[in-house]
């Protein structure tokens, strides 16, 4: 597909290092070990493009992939990792609601959400400031594989029906990396937004 050509292109600090390029991009977010990392992977096909790890807050950095000259994939830091100083969490929260708000070149946020517990109130934060934004959300709910089909359906209800009151244009779909359930669903968002 289109997302194996991604290669790594940059890591910043944050988001006010990140170049003002033209072009378009995509983001993923969400909290720390939601599975970003192990989603960009297998999207691209790429066993270690953008690292991951057991280790919670592993992904410090803003990194950014490139697809061709004109279409990025950026990795955003997890948050609501609990042993992050407070200072350093209300900073990230300013930078990463700008990086909404006023970045041009973003065409829609993913935000990861383990599936056994969505919408913590930092996500329906994030979720909020895209909205405000008019930015098109995918909500992905990750490691589905972690649930029995049952369960999963209900909990993908669930979200649906929740993602309802962000009124707003939020999508929702499951998705395991491990099995790559739902990277079909997450190519043909991604698609669309990056007008492939
Ligand atoms: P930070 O960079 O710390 O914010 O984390 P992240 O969101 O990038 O998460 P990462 O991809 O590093 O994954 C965190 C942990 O979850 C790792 O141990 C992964 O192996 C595991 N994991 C990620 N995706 C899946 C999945 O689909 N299924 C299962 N079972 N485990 C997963
Ligand atoms: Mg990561």
């Amino acid at each position: 597909t289109y997302f194996t050509n991604a290669k790594f292109q940059m890591s910043a600090p944050d988001i006010s290092h990140l170049h003002q390029d033209d072009g378009i991009e995509v983001a993923f977010a969400g909290r720390s070990n939601a599975g970003k990392s192990s989603a960009l992977n297998t999207l691209t096909r790429q066993k270690n493009l953008a690292r991951t790890s057991k280790t919670p807050g592993r992904t410090q950095m803003i990194n950014v992939f490139e697809l061709d000259e004109q279409r990025r994939l950026v990795d955003l830091p997890g948050y609501g990792f609990a042993q992050v100083p407070l200072a350093m969490k209300k900073k990230w929260q300013k930078s990463l609601g700008e990086y909404l708000q006023k970045r041009k070149t973003l065409q829609g946020l993913v935000v990861l959400m383990d599936i056994r517990h969505p919408f913590k109130d930092l996500d329906q934060e994030l979720i909020h400031w895209a909205v405000s934004a008019n930015l098109p959300v995918l909500a992905l709910l990750t490691k589905s594989d972690k649930l029995k089909a049952g369960k999963r359906k209900a909990q993908l209800l669930m979200a649906r029906e929740a993602a309802l009151a962000f009124c707003g244009d939020v999508t929702v779909h499951t998705f395991s990396s491990l099995n790559r359930q739902g990277l079909p669903e997450l190519e043909q968002v991604l698609s669309t937004w990056l007008q492939l």
